[in-house]
């Protein structure tokens, strides 16, 4: 299965990636993961990398390509892809080398995204994502999955937001209408509770599988 989730920025794309990929065996391959990554492990790609996300800018087309293309055509037999495409021109490049079965697009009311974003905590060792008050781990401040300290994303305060939004409402929105001229999108509601949406993405997902 090869799907993209679209959503802006705290909507609960890694959120549902991670449901998704363990209830179906596909591996979830977030962007911005592999971008921090790189940063972290201060390769030159990640260090460029590093000075747009915390500006809450995009990184150019030529270094994510250079770093996501790859890892997704090794996954040949599929995947869930989380932040990228974020713009027209790399869902056309991602059209020259992968055809893709559906598009989820999980829409959130602007309002939400603010809270959701600055009381969010991530695991730096294993990639779990929790919220202080949506979501908390069931010890405060530990991942429930390794025990590793949780960590707040250096673009998850209030400024770097507010221009995360902007830039996905000029660069990123625009390819809800490109793939839904496509035929393949579907809209989900992501204004509810985390396993509420993760029901209706599984039900679009189980009739994607039947062939509808
Ligand atoms: P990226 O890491 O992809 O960030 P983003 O798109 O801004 O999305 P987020 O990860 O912030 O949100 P999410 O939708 O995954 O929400 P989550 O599930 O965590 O990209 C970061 C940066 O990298 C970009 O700004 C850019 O610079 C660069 N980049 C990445 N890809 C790129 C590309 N293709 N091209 C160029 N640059 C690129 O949930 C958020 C919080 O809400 C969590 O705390 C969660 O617990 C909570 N939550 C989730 N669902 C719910 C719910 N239903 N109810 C209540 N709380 C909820
Ligand atoms: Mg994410």
């Amino acid at each position: 299965m090869k799907i993209v989730l679209l959503g802006a920025p705290g909507a609960g794309k890694g959120t549902q990636a991670k449901r998704i990929s363990e209830r179906y065996g596909v591996p979830h391959l977030s962007a911005g993961d592999i971008l921090r990554n790189a940063a972290s492990a201060r390769t030159p790609e990640g260090m460029e990398a590093a000075g747009y996300m915390d500006q809450g800018k995009l990184v150019p087309n030529e270094v994510v390509l250079s770093i996501v293309k790859s890892e997704i055509q090794r996954l040949k037999k599929g995947f869930i892809l989380d932040g990228f495409p974020r713009t027209i021109p790399q869902a056309e490049s991602l059209g020259t080398f992968t055809e893709l079965d559906t598009v989820i697009n999980i829409e959130v009311d602007f309002a939400l995204l603010l809270k959701r974003l600055t009381g969010r905590r991530s695991c730096p060792k294993c990639g779990a994502v929790y919220h202080i008050l949506n979501n908390p781990p069931s010890t405060e401040g530990l991942c429930d999955k390794c025990g590793t300290e949780l960590i707040q994303r250096k673009d998850d305060n209030e400024e770097t937001v507010k221009k995360r939004i902007d830039t996905y409402v000029s660069l990123t929105q625009p390819l809800i209408e490109y793939y839904k001229k496509k035929g393949i999108l579907r809209n989900v509601n992501g204004n509810g509770k985390i396993d509420q949406i993760f029901q209706e993405i599984a039900e679009l997902l189980d009739l994607i599988l039947l062939g509808e």
